[in-house]
């Protein structure tokens, strides 16, 4: 109880999961609309976007297959680098398929900027972009998503998959992490400096 209190005093709902539910099964009738009699390859982020994709691909009315993607990036003075490395490739090839990243969270633009210069040379049909979450006011890399979830504000949210050192992946609403002063410097939600795997 005790805990559940200190955790309630941290996080704010930011998006209730019912309107995260109704967004994501809008998202789905555009991609079923925009790829009709067509099959589409999901290929998700590891490990921000998997909750958001299981509930994507399930709400696409199309022949859907989908697989995944790992990456890390390397922070230089708290804040990501840009720099991003490929740490788990993809399984099934993507040349002559609909592909369609899906991320948790489109930021600076680093991460989807690197990931669409890797996938565009394996020469798919077609390639886009599904976010869940798009900060726009933090964007380096000007990458556009074609599918957007919801524009949040420039804060640091948990929760449906995003993490804050690996935990509240499995919150069930998107919620802002409140900085805790000193104790979170640097690690997240105080200068949303990354490093390691997504
Ligand atoms: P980008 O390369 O800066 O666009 O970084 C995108 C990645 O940073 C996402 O996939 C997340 O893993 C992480 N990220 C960015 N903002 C947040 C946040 O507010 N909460 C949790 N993770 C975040
Ligand atoms: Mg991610």
């Amino acid at each position: 109880m005790a805990r559940k209190r200190e955790e309630s005093g941290k996080l704010r709902v930011l998006i209730r999961r019912e309107a995260i539910g109704r967004r994501v099964g809008a998202l789905a009738r555009e991609i079923t609309r925009d790829f009709r009699g067509e099959r589409v390859h999901l290929v998700g982020v590891l490990k921000g976007a998997c909750i958001f994709l299981a509930d994507l691909a399930r709400e696409i009315r199309l022949d859907v297959s989908f697989d995944f993607i790992s990456v890390s990036s390397y922070g230089k003075n708290r804040e990501s680098s840009g720099e991003v490395r490929l740490l788990k490739d993809l399984d099934i090839r993507i040349q002559g398929l609909n592909v369609i990243l899906v991320e948790d969270i489109l930021d600076t633009g680093q991460t989807l900027g690197y990931l669409l210069r890797v996938l565009r040379q394996r020469r798919p049909r077609s390639l886009r972009i599904a976010a869940l979450l798009d900060k726009p006011e933090r964007r380096v890399n000007q990458v556009a998503a074609d599918y957007v979830g919801f524009h949040i504000p420039n804060e640091f949210v948990v929760g449906y998959g995003l993490d804050f050192a690996e935990s509240y992946r499995n919150l069930k609403d998107v919620c802002v992490l409140k900085p805790e002063g000193e104790r979170m410097r640097g690690k997240g939600p105080a200068s949303n400096g990354q490093s390691g795997q997504r």
